[in-house]
């Protein structure tokens, strides 16, 4: 396996040219496709449903990345995986019982994820990480692409590395928001090693550069 996954994320790209857009970023060297689904409750923005994922699924060769931003994440799960979701996350502050929300996603075969806001502590999970394949850190609020970065959260990220390695957990760690050239190494440092890139990425005239300075910004 790669050292890091890049996962453009495509709420930054041309909805209206979806197809080549994922085409090319894949062309470029992304390792995962991240998609945003909220739903104006959770966030305060709204994007696509399971159909849309169903589509993008047929012409996307890389794993789907889905990020559920929703108020009732059990109720969606698997329309989602029925989609097409390789790797689907849930957060921590919408699942009353996330254990039995993750191991309902295992159970289909796909990636389980926990997504933690900025201002969310991680240790409830300390008790079931055995049912997590990924923990998603989000250095901003979710519901924009755009945002700056959230320094404060790289702690965060430090904290649950070591938790991880005392309990020699193969759960690795995904981050999401503001990551560019720069703030990646911060977040690369910490222990994160699925890097999620919105802006970065699709605000660049060259998505190969974009990838590739990503990928050298993490090298010793
Ligand atoms: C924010 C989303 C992110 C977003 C990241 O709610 O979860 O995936 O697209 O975008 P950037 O990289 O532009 O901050
Ligand atoms: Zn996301």
């Amino acid at each position: 396996m790669k050292d890091i996954l890049i996962a453009p994320s495509i709420l930054s790209a041309d909805f209206g040219n979806l197809k080549e857009e994922i085409y090319k970023v894949e062309l470029a060297g992304a390792d995962l496709i991240h998609l945003d689904i909220m739903d104006g409750h959770f966030v305060p923005n709204l994007t696509f449903g399971p159909y849309g994922v169903s589509c993008i699924k047929k012409y996307a060769k890389k794993p789907l990345d889905v990020h559920l931003m929703l108020d009732n994440p059990d109720e969606f799960i698997h329309p989602f995986i029925d989609a097409g979701a390789d790797m689907v996350s849930v957060h921590l502050e919408s699942c009353k019982h996330i254990q039995r929300t993750l191991t309902e996603i295992k159970r289909r075969g796909v990636k389980a994820g926990v997504a933690i806001n900025p201002a969310t502590s991680f240790e409830p999970i300390e008790y079931i990480l055995e049912s997590i394949d990924f923990v998603l850190i989000m250095t901003v609020n979710p519901g924009f692409g755009g945002q700056s970065f959230i320094e404060g959260v790289v702690k965060k990220i430090e904290r649950l590395n070591k938790l991880l390695i005392k309990y020699k957990s193969p759960c690795v760690i995904e981050v999401d928001g503001g990551i560019d050239d720069k703030t990646i190494r911060k977040v690369y440092d910490a222990g994160a090693r699925i890097i999620v890139a919105g802006n970065f990425i699709f605000k660049n005239t060259n998505y190969k550069k974009a990838i590739e300075k990503l990928r050298k910004a993490c090298q010793k």
